[in-house]
């Protein structure tokens, strides 16, 4: 348990970061979601150590935050919305797995806690999923509208040259 308490922090320090750094044309939506999502993992961390103290489990909180904060890499404050949001479904991801091994060895009472944590984290899983595929659909668009504009330019620069072209024959046979 005290795993998974340390990586909900990180999930927490990681999703407050991507709030404060993300920027874009969707700033105002991102940042409304991501700063939603830090309280939501600040939540469950306090769910997690509440748990841990009130079975008599021993944690050492500031060892928690520590580790929590040396999993903090320079890719951990995401100026991209995209990388943002794919960071997070990493550790969604991430997160089911440790509550899988926690569960293993948990009271009922526990399981059942963690059990409802990896349902809520397969729902937002699902969510980021579908948020990066329409990020995706639409940078594909954006990237198909400038190769079309690209190959307008290049028509228009060839029938400039003809135009030219045609001018400097014209004259050439004028002169004549
Ligand atoms: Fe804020």
């Amino acid at each position: 348990m005290t795993k998974l308490a340390t990586h909900l922090r990180y999930m927490q320090f990681y999703a407050h970061n991507a709030h404060n750094m993300c920027q874009g044309d969707t700033f105002f939506a991102d940042h409304e979601e991501l700063g939603e999502l830090y309280g939501v993992y600040t939540g469950l961390y306090d769910s997690v150590v509440e748990r841990m103290i009130g079975l008599g489990q021993a944690i050492d909180l500031v060892k928690v935050q520590v580790e929590a904060a040396k999993m903090l890499d320079e890719d951990a404050a995401p100026t991209a919305f995209s990388a943002a949001f794919a960071g997070l479904l990493t550790c969604e991801q991430e997160l089911c797995k440790l509550i899988a091994e926690a569960d293993k060895t948990a009271s009922l009472g526990t399981q059942d806690l963690l059990q409802a944590m990896c349902n809520d984290a397969e729902m937002r899983q699902y969510k980021l999923q579908k948020r990066l595929s329409k990020s995706a659909s639409s940078e594909s668009a954006t990237s198909e509208k400038e190769t079309e504009e690209a190959e307008d330019k290049k028509e228009e620069d060839k029938e400039a040259t003809d135009k030219s072209k045609t001018g400097k024959f014209t004259l050439l046979t004028a002169k004549r």
